[in-house]
């Protein structure tokens, strides 16, 4: 059986995907484009794909033999995953093991955001740094003060926890209760509004659907507090960019922390210029523990599915019960 990766990906994945099936890596360093990915999968059984890979109705009815998705991604948004399942492909993601990198990271972007960081870093390089001055790039303070998460889901909760240092009080929003929050932390789970009216440090942690497209637009930044810190580590679209830009533009909130884009790889280019937002280039899996446990995980996934059996983290388990 032959097996179509998209990118090069860790060994640990890699190796494992080469002791049982044929596999063909693009070969170069950059993103495929939608009719690379259709050539390269023409002829595969199974298909090991990036985030960034438009896996739409065109890729899959390309692959006659295709019976496998494995994406190197907890997101799976790039995927038409209703064709694939129609078609008896399953389709699978890397859940769990990258859930404490993207905390970290929205922790760190929270860090950055308040505390003008990447600003103060520009300042010093750039030889503007004559001495300690009681008004120099204050910001705003973290401890004790109220975090906002939408999304309690495995990433969402692991940020909260994580709050505990610094005594913050917590609230969520999401369609199901989470107990461990609300015991460990005593949060609350408030209707969104509440909770952007309420919040010191809003962070985002919902998968991209139709529902939340734009969750976040004009009305709900204006209903931000003009000290909060808004932070993104989930999709872009989440959020209305041009909105984002305007309210930082004319400080409806302090500051924003993002590492997903509306148009990715695409920043509005007024982002791009603001000294009130942070931006990092979707980092949120990138340590190296995390994606070679990535790499495994999306790997041991492709070997269950093209063996016939269910992968341990299959998203379409209806397309396995429709198999003869
Ligand atoms: C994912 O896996 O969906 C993350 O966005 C990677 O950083």
């Amino acid at each position: 059986m032959k097996v179509y990766v998209t990118r090069t990906i860790p060994d640990a994945g890699l190796s494992l995907l080469k002791q049982e099936f044929t596999v063909d890596v693009f070969p170069h360093d950059r993103l495929p484009t939608k009719p690379e990915i259709i050539a390269g999968v023409n002829d595969a059984d199974g298909l090991l794909c990036l985030l960034t890979d438009p896996i739409d109705k065109d890729v899959i009815t390309s692959a006659p033999r295709l019976r496998m998705i494995a994406t190197y991604a907890v997101g799976y948004d790039n995927i038409d995953v209703a064709t694939a399942t129609k078609h008896g492909i399953l389709v699978s993601n890397t859940p769990g093991v990258l859930t404490d990198a993207t905390a970290e990271l929205a922790w760190a972007l929270l860090i950055s955001a308040a505390r003008r960081i990447p600003e103060g870093d520009t300042y010093c390089r750039q030889g503007k740094f004559t001495g300690w001055a009681p008004q120099l790039m204050v910001g705003q303070e973290i401890t004790g003060k109220t975090l906002g998460i939408i999304g309690a889901g495995r990433i969402g909760a692991a940020m909260a926890l994580k709050s505990t240092g610094f005594h913050m009080n917590v609230l969520y929003t999401d369609t199901q209760p989470n107990p461990t929050l609300e015991r460990e932390l005593h949060a609350k789970r408030v209707p969104l509004e509440e909770l952007l009216k309420q919040a010191d440090f809003i962070s985002i942690h919902v998968a991209l659907s139709p529902s939340t497209h734009h969750l976040i637009g004009c009305q709900q930044l204006q209903m931000m507090k003009p000290t909060a810190v808004l932070v993104n580590t989930s999709r872009g679209p989440v959020i209305d960019e041009p909105a984002l830009a305007t309210a930082l533009k004319e400080h409806w909130i302090f500051s924003a922390g993002l590492d997903v884009y509306e148009h990715e790889p695409k920043i509005h280019k007024d982002l791009l210029t603001l000294p009130n937002v942070v931006l990092a280039p979707h980092l949120g899996s990138a340590t190296i523990d995390t994606r070679s446990n990535m790499a495994r995980m999306a790997a041991e996934n492709m070997i269950a599915g093209l063996h016939g059996q269910l992968p341990p983290n299959c998203v379409n388990p209806e397309a396995y019960r429709k198999k003869p």
